[in-house]
C-alpha cells in the first residue's frame, strides 16, 4: 500500500460487523501507519465498551485503543446519542475516512452527511437501499473528488478472484443455471437484529443474499435483470416479525437463473460459523460447466476439549481460516488474515489512491474513475446493480413474491413484471 498522508477513521456504528472484521482490519492497518486516529461511534454505550474490553482484540492490538463516542466510561448505558456521529464528522479534517457500519436502513444519511463534510466514505454493505439513493451518493462524491466503496468482502475471496479469470477468459462457457446459499447462525435472532432486521426495514435477502448477487456480477460480468423474493416471517425473541428465511430467484441479462436461499437459521450447535456457497451451472458448445465453491467448510476439522459459553460455541469445529483470523505471524500481537482483511485493506488503499491527486480535484476525479473502471473494489458506479436488486427484492417480498424487472438505461428503475 502506497501511504499519501495520515488518514483518521470514524467508524460509526460499533456492532457485530465492527467488532468482528473492520476493527481488527483498521487497527492492522494503524498498526501499519495507514491510519491514524480511530474513532467509533454508536447510538450507546455498551457496544463501546464491550469492543474496548473485547480480549481478543486486546491480545492482538496491544495497546491500540479508540476514541469512543459516547464515552463509555463516562455517560449511563441507557442512554441514546443518535445524532452524536455528526459532531465527530463535524470536528475531522477534511478528506479522511467515515467507515458506515450502521444498520442498513441508516446508511444513506450518514454517507450523505460525511460526504457533505469532505469525508471519504467506506459502507458495509448493502451501500443504500435504494437505486436514486446510490446514485445521489455517486454523483455528489463525484463532484468533491471523493471515494466511496463498499464493503462487500467476497470480492476478495480468492476463489471468487480464480474464477472471474477463468470465466472472463471463456474457460467456463457461459453461466445458464445455479444456487447459492448463505445461512447465519441461529443466534443472530438473540442480537440487535431483532430491533432492526425486521420486516418493515430489510429480510435476510436484503440483509445478506446480496453477496451472491455481487459475486456473479463480479464473475461474469452479467447484469441482474429480474427478481422475485419469498420470504417466511418469523417472530425474534422481543416478539418483533422478520422474514427470517428467504428464497429469492434473480434472472440475468442472459436469461440465466440463480436461485438464493438464505436465513437466520444455522443450527448454533453446528460445527461452523454458517452454512454457504455456490454453485453455477455454465455450458460450453459441446459440454457443461460447473464451479461449486464451498464456502463454510474450508478443510478445516477440529474437536477442541474444551468450550466457550457463546451460543455458537461447540466442541467439534469446521472454522474457516480464510474470512478473517487472527494468527501470529511474528512481531508484537496478532496479524489479522483472509479475505475480510484483504477487503477493507483494499478500501483503504483505495482512498490512499484517491489522495495521490491531492488537492487536485480532477487528478482526484480521474483515481475515481480508474477504480470504478477495474470492477474490483465495488463502488456506486460499477456495484449500483445491487442497489436495484434489493429494491427490486424488497418491492417483491412485501407482495408476496411477485416478480419485479430492472429496467436499465438513462433511468435506471424497478417495476413490477407484467404478464400479456
Ligand atoms: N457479511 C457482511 O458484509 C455483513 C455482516 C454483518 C453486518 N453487515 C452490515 O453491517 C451493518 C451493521 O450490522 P451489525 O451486524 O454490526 O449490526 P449491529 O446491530 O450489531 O450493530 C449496529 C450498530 O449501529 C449502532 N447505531 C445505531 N444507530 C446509530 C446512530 N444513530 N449513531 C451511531 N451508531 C448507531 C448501534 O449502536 C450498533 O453498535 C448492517 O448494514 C449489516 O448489513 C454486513
Amino acid at each position: 500500500m502506497k501511504i499519501t498522508k495520515p488518514i483518521d477513521v470514524t467508524i460509526v456504528g460499533g456492532g457485530m460487523i465492527t467488532e468482528m472484521q473492520i476493527m481488527p482490519s483498521i487497527y492492522h492497518l494503524q498498526r501499519q501507519g495507514a491510519v491514524k486516529e480511530i474513532n467509533v461511534c454508536a447510538l450507546n454505550t455498551p457496544p463501546l465498551k464491550k469492543l474496548s474490553e473485547n480480549e481478543t482484540l486486546k491480545q492482538a492490538f496491544p495497546g491500540q485503543t479508540f476514541n469512543s463516542y459516547p464515552d463509555y466510561k463516562v455517560e449511563s448505558e441507557d442512554k441514546i446519542f443518535p445524532d452524536l456521529y455528526k459532531e465527530v464528522i463535524d470536528k475531522m479534517e477534511e478528506r479522511n475516512i467515515v467507515f458506515v457500519a450502521l444498520p442498513d436502513q441508516l446508511h444513506y444519511t450518514a454517507i450523505i452527511y460525511a460526504l457533505e463534510h469532505n469525508q471519504h466514505v467506506i459502507s458495509v454493505k448493502p451501500l443504500t437501499l435504494s437505486y436514486n439513493e446510490a446514485l445521489e451518493i455517486e454523483k455528489l462524491a463525484y463532484t468533491k473528488g471523493l471515494f466511496v466503496g463498499t464493503e462487500y468482502h467476497k470480492r476478495f475471496d480468492d476463489r471468487a478472484g480464480m474464477a472471474r479469470l477463468k470465466y472472463r477468459a471463456g474457460d467456463f462457457g457461459e453461466f445458464r443455471i445455479g444456487y447459492a446459499t448463505l445461512i447465519e447462525p441461529w443466534y443472530y435472532r438473540d442480537s440487535n437484529f431483532q430491533n432492526w432486521c425486521t420486516t418493515e426495514n430489510s429480510d435476510m435477502f436484503t440483509y445478506i443474499g446480496c453477496h451472491y448477487v455481487d459475486q456473479v456480477n463480479m464473475i461474469t460480468g452479467l447484469l441482474p435483470v429480474e427478481v422475485s423474493v419469498y420470504g417466511v416471517k418469523d417472530k425474534y425473541p422481543n416478539g418483533n416479525e422478520g422474514y427470517l428465511w428467504t428464497n429469492a430467484n434473480v434472472i440475468w441479462e442472459n436469461g440465466s437463473s440463480l436461485a438464493v436461499i438464505n436465513g437466520m437459521g444455522y443450527p448454533n450447535v453446528g460445527p461452523g460459523g454458517n452454512s454457504q456457497g455456490i454453485w453455477l451451472f455454465t455450458q460450453g458448445e459441446r459440454d457443461g460447466g460447473l464451479m461449486f465453491h464451498d464456502d463454510q467448510y474450508r478443510g478445516v476439522k477440529h474437536s477442541y476439549i474444551t468450550k466457550g459459553n457463546h451460543p455458537g460455541d461447540s466442541y467439534y469445529n469446521e472454522p474457516s481460516p480464510d474470512y478473517l483470523k487472527l494468527i501470529e505471524r511474528g512481531g508484537e500481537g496478532l496479524t489479522p488474515v483472509g479475505y475480510g482483511y484483504r477487503s477493507i485493506e483494499g478500501l483503504v488503499n483505495s482512498v490512499h489512491r484517491v489522495e495521490e491527486g491531492g488537492d487536485n480535484l480532477e487528478d482526484r476525479q480521474a483515481i475515481i474513475k480508474k477504480i470504478d473502471d477495474e470492477e474490483i473494489i465495488a463502488t456506486p458506479s460499477n456495484s449500483s446493480f445491487n442497489e436495484l436488486v434489493i429494491e427490486a427484492g424488497r418491492m417483491s417480498i412485501l407482495n408476496d413474491g411477485r416478480s419485479v424487472v430492472i429496467e436499465y438505461g438513462d433511468s435506471p428503475t424497478v417495476k413490477f413484471k407484467e404478464y400479456k
